[in-house]
């Protein structure tokens, strides 16, 4: 993981070997996250090498970038190809792609006026986000004592590089308690998110996750669920989840580019469902892997051949 290896990285509009993708240590971005990023994966099917849904990542990119009044010096349309060309480059299999924008090297106060937008694009390969055993027998998941940060403080529909502090403070505490992921409430206590997950309950053969106005990332794996769910006959609604809810849920899942469909089988000592993955789980995981990889015909538009 990481990109190790790799031959090359795209970088403001062409390839530059690996090794040279460097950075000043006064980036701006390095002292005050001044950036956005998005984790994209791409997957080998029977009919070889795509890029899941690239055209609604580099969307979101363009979006967080907005956000932040971060000026993107290199068109849209070139972001998209670059990632088809990073992975091309590398020769890589399955793999996961990394495009970052970040406000560069220049005057260093918080306010920039000058300082160069650059956007990199990484790929490299990347297993199972949370263990080889998580997809098929579930995770363990604690409540962080970190609160997510609301939309009231940070644009939190944005990828920004500096809003991830909050992730990274939730999941290093759930670590270090013996969990394997953190589930962060907003401020008003109902569930928001995972540290880089959206999150489904499952009650009666219903499927409901938080909506926009509990501070979550809008995941373009929730969105694919939620289509797949409907197509599937699934009832499907997103609002406000409590605790209650969610340690009484029938079955629950985090969705994530990483983590794809990552069943949760306990939280804080609540073991949901029967502890594992549930049936309506299964049915959606397996329908997202069918997507993924292109065995789903409704949902080849989807994908992005490499
Ligand atoms: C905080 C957070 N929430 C949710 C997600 C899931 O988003 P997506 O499905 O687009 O990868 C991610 C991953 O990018 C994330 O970092």
């Amino acid at each position: 993981m990481g990109g190790d290896g790799t031959k090359s990285i795209w970088w403001n509009g062409g390839l530059i070997p690996h090794a040279d993708a460097k950075v000043h240590v006064l980036t701006h971005a390095l002292h005050y996250g001044t950036g956005v990023f998005e984790g994209i994966r791409a997957y080998r099917g029977p009919s070889g090498l795509s890029v899941f849904r690239l055209s609604e990542h580099i969307d979101r990119l363009f979006d967080s970038a907005a956000a932040y009044k971060i000026d993107m010096p290199v068109a849209r349309d070139r972001v998209v190809q670059g990632c088809v060309d990073v992975v091309r480059d590398n020769a890589l299999d399955s793999c996961y792609l990394r495009p970052i924008a970040f406000v560069g090297f220049g005057p260093l106060g918080v306010y920039w006026r000058n300082n160069p937008t650059n956007v990199a694009i990484a790929a490299f390969p990347w297993g199972t986000y949370l263990g080889p055993e998580a997809l098929e027998k579930g995770i363990r998941v604690t409540i962080s004592s970190w609160t997510r940060i609301h939309h009231a403080q940070f644009p939190t529909t944005a990828k920004g590089c500096g809003q991830y502090l909050n992730s990274v403070l939730a999941v290093r505490e759930a670590h270090e308690k013996g969990f394997d992921e953190a589930l962060l409430l907003d401020r008003h206590g109902n569930v928001s998110e995972g540290s880089g997950e959206n999150l489904f309950v499952i009650k009666n053969g219903r499927l409901r996750t938080p909506g926009l106005d509990s501070s979550i990332l809008p995941g373009i794996t929730r969105a694919s669920i939620m289509e797949l769910a409907v197509d599937l006959g699934v009832p499907v609604d997103e609002g406000a989840v409590t605790r209650g809810e969610l340690y009484t849920a029938d079955e629950a899942f985090f969705t994530g580019t990483a983590a794809e469909v990552t069943p949760i089988r306990e939280i804080d000592g609540h073991i949901i469902g029967a502890g594992g993955r549930g049936p309506l789980t299964t049915k959606l995981q397996a329908a997202y892997l069918d997507a993924v990889n292109g065995k789903l015909p409704s949902k080849k538009h989807w994908l992005t051949p490499v």
